[in-house]
C-alpha cells in the first residue's frame, strides 16, 4: 500500500519500506500543504531545488517596491488570487495558472489584492526586491518540514 505523507500524493511501490523518502531522495511536495503552512506575505519559501534554480512560493499582499534583477529573468506562476506586474510600459494582469516572464533588467513592481499565491522560479541567492533593497527586503526562509 501506499506510504502516508501528507497531500493527495502518493509513493507507489514503497511497501516495504518504512522510512520515505530512502536517504538522498527527495519526498513529494503537496503545494496546498505548503502555502497553508505559513501566513506572512513577501516571504518566500523553498520547495524545491533543481540545478543551482530554486522554486519558491509566496503570499503577495499589497504592493512591492519597484525593482530590477540584471542577472536574472523572473519567472512567476500565479496559484491563486490576481497578481498585478506593473512594468514602465503598462501592467501585465496575471490569474491562476498564468505565467508570466520579467526580462532580466526590465523594472516591476508586483502588486497584489489578497489572497494571492504563487511559484517563483529563480537561481539560488536571487533577492526579492533585487536592486532596490528596503524593508521589503525578505530572507529567503526554508520551508517547514509538512511531515
Ligand atoms: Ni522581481
Amino acid at each position: 500500500r501506499a506510504a502516508a505523507l501528507p497531500g493527495s500524493h502518493r509513493i507507489r511501490g514503497a511497501a516495504s519500506l518504512t522510512r520515505w523518502p530512502p536517504r538522498g531522495m527527495p519526498a513529494p511536495v503537496d503545494l496546498s500543504a505548503a502555502l497553508a503552512s505559513f501566513g506572512d506575505t513577501w516571504s518566500p519559501r523553498v520547495v524545491a531545488r533543481r540545478n543551482d534554480y530554486e522554486v519558491r512560493v509566496v503570499k503577495l499582499d499589497g504592493e512591492l517596491v519597484w525593482h530590477r534583477h540584471d542577472d536574472t529573468d523572473e519567472l512567476f506562476l500565479v496559484l491563486d488570487g490576481e497578481l498585478t506586474i506593473q512594468l514602465r510600459d503598462g501592467d501585465v494582469v496575471l490569474g491562476p495558472l498564468d505565467v508570466y516572464v520579467v526580462p532580466r533588467g526590465v523594472e516591476h513592481c508586483p502588486r497584489a489584492g489578497a489572497a494571492v499565491s504563487a511559484m517563483l522560479f529563480e537561481p539560488k541567492g536571487t533577492v526579492n526586491t533585487g536592486d532596490a533593497g528596503g524593508a521589503r527586503t525578505a530572507d529567503l526562509t526554508e520551508l517547514d518540514d509538512l511531515n
